[in-house]
């Protein structure tokens, strides 16, 4: 349809879409145009806003390669992420809540043992991460693999950090047979997002900040379970309330306790003094 006034437009894109053969891809295409059309009716931009707009996201695209995803940033720093997953990934009793994977994941990180290190020579403060991986009803679970990842104290990750060997501060490791698991490390700091680019841009103009409350990664499967990717963030951390990417939830938020006590820390291998963070992980059966 050629020429249609305004309020018959939206009528016209929707009958568009009308004999698109894929159901779903009818039913997205279709909320898409609809709520396009109401976001534009009830901004009712200029021109020179919607080329801005158009521009704003070319940027975003141009940002993009194998090593930075601006989109997903984008989506990220607009709540859109967490709320996808929020859809996919419903609070269930017994079971971790999940949270964004976030740019920073590596495959193949080195296997480790029980109560290894992931830090090397990395300068900060001793933590001891420790708990249990088991199932809703508590049953633990044998064999579970975490992949563990976290930036450093200086708040970048070894894949964005010259000064950090590779894979330091990345590891997998598995539960043992009462589903325990236990590694070191040094605590992590809060950081930025990568905020050079457009959605930098945004959040400036937005008067945000960049920061994420200081976390350590996890993707933790078992056979039989659906696998959980979390984070777990340091209570006290002054960006807890406002994570750029909305991505804390109240039940991920862990205590690093403090010990001064040498016989303890001799009792651990390590040295006084040091931090614990015990968290227990619960996985939901596999759908
Ligand atoms: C992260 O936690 O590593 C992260 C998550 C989302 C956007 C940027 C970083
Ligand atoms: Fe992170």
């Amino acid at each position: 349809m050629s020429g249609a006034p305004e309020d018959r437009i939206t009528e016209a894109a929707l009958a568009s879409l009308a004999a698109t053969p894929d159901a779903r891809l009818k039913q997205i295409l279709t909320s898409l145009v609809r709520h396009l059309h109401g976001f534009v009716r009830d901004v009712e931009p200029s021109e020179q806003e919607w080329l801005r707009a158009i521009a704003f996201l070319s940027e975003t695209g141009r940002m993009c390669d194998d090593k930075r995803q601006e989109f997903i940033l984008l989506s990220d720093t607009l709540g859109a992420t967490m709320l996808v997953d929020a859809i996919n990934h419903r609070a269930a009793d017994g079971a971790t809540e999940s949270s964004v994977l976030g740019p920073f994941h590596r495959d193949a990180a080195p296997d480790i043992g029980q109560m290894d290190s992931i830090s090397g020579d990395t300068p900060g403060e001793p933590v001891i991460v420790r708990g249990r991986v088991a199932a809703q009803d508590g049953a633990p679970i044998a064999g579970a693999l975490l992949d563990i990842w976290h930036g450093g104290p200086n708040g970048r990750y070894e894949n964005q950090d010259p000064s950090q060997p590779d894979f330091n501060l990345r590891g997998r490791l598995l539960s043992d047979a009462d589903g325990r698991y236990a590694f070191r490390t040094v605590k992590p700091s809060s950081y930025p997002v990568p905020h050079d680019g457009p959605v930098g841009t945004l959040l400036q103009a937005t008067g945000r900040h960049p920061y994420r409350p200081a976390h350590i990664h996890f993707i933790v499967s078992a056979d039989g379970y659906a696998p959980i990717t979390t984070q777990l963030f340091t209570r006290g951390d002054s960006y807890l309330d406002s994570d750029a990417v909305f991505g804390v939830k109240d039940s991920l938020v862990v205590d690093y306790v403090r010990h001064d006590s040498d016989t303890e820390a001799a009792e651990l291998g390590v040295n006084a003094p040091f931090y614990t963070v015990d968290y227990d992980f619960g996985l939901k059966p596999a759908t």
